[in-house]
């Protein structure tokens, strides 16, 4: 039997507009997605045991038997490949915290232990790359490279084809956040499609969105390095409005970011595609992160309490 993981991941800066080549910054999860592999003699079967937003599994079923055809293919193999496929793990399956990527991640691992590929982290990445086109449709590689490489890191995609940019983020000290789902399960892919459409009609509005996208991502990497932690919170603040701007919020998350902010959270925004999916909140010290998670869970939302900036094992 093969055996692999992959590490989930929030995205503090950047999402949208990343895949656009604005530079994005995102940490992974100590929570992960796993994931055992066993050659078989017919079919390719599927068990996925991962907990999370009800509905998540069934509604990427699809999205999730092409992005394993896309793996097999990437890694040379027929994708009618014969193959018991287990997924499980501690990270939830909430859209907006890259479980697509984790489970392609953990899959490519475990595929090529069983099968003797022995695939070093960098194919893996573009394995999983590849798998992801199935959930996003044009991914900008930020997702898969963090649930291979886990860690905190600045990541700008080369809209040129060639190696994406990665530099490793070291902070002072790590930071609770508070992510909470919405409940609702997200198309990443549409998501990604609509601002890419909305972008090119309206290059008026979205342009200068786009440039302050810039200049947050870089101002937050400065305010993480400085360990000016109020800065990091506004400019996360400042990133939702923006956010909303492209209109890829939704009242769930706007209400989910109001309550997180209300309770103290320093700043609070969607992360990932949106339109569902999740939110983080900047909540240094236990006290501040369990009063913001309490007061979700009390509005009968799931969350996990986390911190950024925790260096990789
Ligand atoms: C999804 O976690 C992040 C997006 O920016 C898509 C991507 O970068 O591939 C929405």
């Amino acid at each position: 039997m093969g055996k692999g993981s992959g590490y989930g991941k929030v995205i503090l800066f950047g999402e949208h507009f990343v895949v656009h080549g604005v530079p994005g910054i995102v940490s992974a999860t100590d929570a992960k997605t796993d994931s055992e592999v066993k050659k078989t003699a017919q079919v390719i079967t599927i068990t996925d045991e991962r907990k999370g937003s009800k509905g998540y599994a069934e509604e990427k079923k699809l999205q999730q038997i092409e992005s394993i055809q896309r793996m097999l293919k990437a890694m040379g193999m027929n994708p009618q490949t014969s193959m018991s496929i287990w997924i499980g793990g501690d990270l939830p399956g909430f859209s907006g915290l890259g479980a697509s990527a984790a489970s392609s991640v953990a899959i490519a691992r475990a595929i090529s232990e069983e099968f003797g590929l022995n695939l070093p982290d960098e194919r893996i990445n573009e394995v999983a790359y590849e798998a992801e086109k199935a959930y996003a449709g044009n991914p900008s590689g930020i997702d898969n490279t963090a649930a291979t490489f886990g860690g905190f890191m600045w990541f700008k995609k080369n809209t040129a084809g060639g190696p994406d940019f990665v530099e490793r983020i070291s902070i002072r000290e790590p930071v609770e956040i508070v992510i909470c789902s919405t409940g609702k399960v997200a198309n990443t892919k549409a998501m990604v499609e609509g601002v890419a459409e909305r972008k090119k009609q309206n290059p008026q509005k979205y342009d200068p969105m786009f440039k302050r996208a810039e200049e947050i991502a870089a101002e937050g990497k400065k305010a993480l390095e400085t360990g000016d932690i109020k800065k990091v919170g506004e400019l996360m603040n400042e990133n939702h409005t923006i956010l909303q701007g492209i209109e890829v919020s939704s009242k769930e998350l706007d209400l989910l970011v109001d309550i997180a902010r209300k309770e103290g959270a320093l700043g609070a925004k969607l992360t990932g595609g949106g339109g569902g999916g999740c939110m983080v909140a900047l909540t240094p010290g236990k006290e501040l992160q369990e009063k913001v998670a309490s007061a979700m869970e009390k509005e009968g939302f799931q969350v996990l309490r986390t911190k950024v900036g925790v260096q990789k094992q």
